[in-house]
């Protein structure tokens, strides 16, 4: 019997969703499951107001965690930690943050494998290096990772998520199509559960993760990869800013309005002229990297 800790935050229920398909897709004759869902002691109010959606950011990118009321743990070890986060502003979620910070996790971490499952909008490549980093601070082995991301084109993305965030409704409009990971690629967290099972029953993981990027749990768009690679270096520059001024809020509108001209102006700009003049010579050069956020190693 193999011996599964699940532990996972979400706000809207979605990423719950996607560790339910995802859990159903193992031999509950073989596993024994632990699911914990975390919450915070102080809950983040959905839908959002814009002022605390954007007052998120400082501790979202500076990691600061927060407390989260208790749990306990059954077993002091397990054969599989499976970590299910959501990311927030290209970091791990606050909520996502402070499991990882928890000092019982932490011991039982160590020295055991663990796969990560991202449900994202589309961009989990920054957030994904700071949870690698964290797990390698606690020194678990991260085995695999899947992301699940909305597929809609960015921007359209962007519009319907915000409606999503602030409004409430994921579904769709007249205009636009539904927000967050389709129904399709929920369900398709079975097969990835299975596949899961069988390596771990075989003690063959090592190797999941190539089946993960052959069934597409994980894909990298090399036009998001550019644009978040620039904006993980902003983000940092602006919460660390902003977490030492006294009007907080204040910087946090000002942040507000920088992002919206980011994403519906520069972007999009730069976006072409990358395309245009530099893409098209950096073949190699992408690949290398796809293949570094693709893999484990
Ligand atoms: C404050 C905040 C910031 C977010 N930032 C990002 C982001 O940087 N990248 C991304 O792909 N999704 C982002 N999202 C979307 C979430 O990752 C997630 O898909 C959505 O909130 C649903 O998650 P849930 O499981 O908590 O309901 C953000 C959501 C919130 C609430």
């Amino acid at each position: 019997m193999k011996k599964i800790l699940v532990l996972y935050y979400t706000q809207t229920g979605q990423l719950k969703d996607i560790v339910n398909s995802f859990i159903s897709g193992f031999n509950s004759s073989l596993c024994e499951f632990e699911i914990i869902e975390v919450q915070p002691v102080n809950s983040f109010p959905f839908p959002w107001t814009s002022d605390t959606f954007f007052g998120a950011m400082p501790d979202s990118v500076l990691l600061k965690g927060t407390e989260l009321q208790p749990f306990n743990l059954k077993h002091s070890n397990y054969d599989l930690v499976v970590f299910a986060y959501q990311p927030w502003f290209l970091s791990p979620s606050i909520p996502a943050t402070a499991i990882l910070q928890d000092s019982k996790v932490k011991a039982v971490l160590k020295n055991t494998p663990v796969i990560t499952i991202i449900g994202a909008r589309n961009m989990w490549l920054n957030s994904q290096e700071k949870v690698r980093t964290m797990l390698k601070e606690s020194n678990a082995k991260l085995v695999a990772n899947a992301a699940l991301v909305d597929k809609a084109p960015n921007l359209v993305s962007v519009l319907t998520v915000m409606r999503w965030m602030f409004e409430g409704k994921k579904e769709a409009s007249e205009n636009l199509p539904a927000s967050g990971v389709s129904e399709q690629d929920i369900y398709a967290m079975k097969a990835i559960g299975e596949i899961s099972q069988q390596h771990l029953t075989e003690n063959n993981l090592s190797s999941l993760q190539q089946k993960y990027i052959e069934q597409k749990a994980i894909e990298v768009d090399a036009n998001l990869m550019f644009v978040e690679k620039r904006g993980g270096k902003l983000f940092s520059l602006w919460a660390n800013f902003i977490s030492k001024q006294q009007n907080k809020v204040l910087w946090s509108r000002i942040f507000k309005w920088y992002l919206i001209i980011a994403i519906f102006a520069i972007a999009p700009i730069v976006l072409l002229v990358y395309g245009i003049f530099f893409k098209p010579f950096l073949g190699n050069s992408i690949k290398r990297q796809k293949q570094y956020y693709l893999e484990m190693n």
